[in-house]
């Protein structure tokens, strides 16, 4: 099976690129993220802090979780539900991220993350798929750029939502959450040492897909 794990701080474009990438070359798509988002969401629904780890482990055993991957997308199942909606709320970003710092919910993650790799022939992405989840894996990209472009990226989309926000308000939250992805104990975002780093800065997605396509031919 061929694994192609990509990584990276959030707003470089790589949930958008890797489910590209997987597209072209008809591979499925994992986003990992969303794992996280869906233990987040399942703490705020239970009444617990996403940041009181303890009660937060004490959650995980009645944690149901799947991830449904097929050519069209990813579904996400949450104790049977589908939450895939639910999970893109901005409170649950930050829920996500606080309940991600937590080594049980990283443990409780790993096997179900491996296993989905083991099948197929996948793109997944993360923070620390290369470095910890598929150290095996064949490619691994290290997607990055700026703070700035990406908080340029990320203003623009919320304005295309109808959601009035400072361009200055997104840069801040964009180095609140590398500060706090990038700062943990636990698996923090850095590259692993044979990843491939590829800088988006000043690229149209066209291209940077491009890119990552001619990388992934040139290795299968
Ligand atoms: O990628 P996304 O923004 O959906 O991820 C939500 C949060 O989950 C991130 O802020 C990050 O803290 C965490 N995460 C992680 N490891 C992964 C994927 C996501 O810690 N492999």
């Amino acid at each position: 099976m061929y694994n192609i794990a990509i990584d990276g701080p959030a707003g470089a474009g790589k949930s958008t690129l890797s489910r590209m990438l997987a597209d072209r070359l008809g591979f499925v798509y994992a986003d990992t993220g969303a794992l996280y988002r869906a233990v987040g969401l399942f703490a705020v629904q239970s009444g617990v802090s996403p940041q009181d780890a303890a009660a937060v482990e004490q959650l995980l055993p009645s944690i149901r979780l799947e991830l449904a991957l097929s050519p069209e997308g990813q579904c996400v199942l949450l104790c049977g539900k589908d939450v895939s909606a639910a999970i893109r709320a901005p409170e649950i970003s930050k829920a996500a991220s606080q309940v991600s710092a937590i080594p049980a919910v990283r443990a409780f993650l790993l096997g179900l993350q491996q296993k989905m790799a083991q099948k197929r022939d996948i793109v997944m992405d993360g923070r620390d798929i290369g470095t910890v989840v598929l150290p095996h894996a064949q490619l691994k990209i290290f997607l990055t750029a700026t703070p700035e472009d990406r908080a340029r990226r990320r203003h623009a989309e919320l304005r295309e939502k109808g959601t009035k926000i400072a361009y200055e308000q997104v840069l801040d939250e964009v180095k609140e959450r590398d500060a706090q992805d990038s700062g943990r104990a636990i698996a923090p975002l850095r590259p692993a040492e044979d990843a491939l780093i590829v800088d988006t800065t000043g690229y149209e997605l066209e291209d940077s897909l491009e890119r990552l396509y001619q990388i992934a031919k040139e290795r299968l």
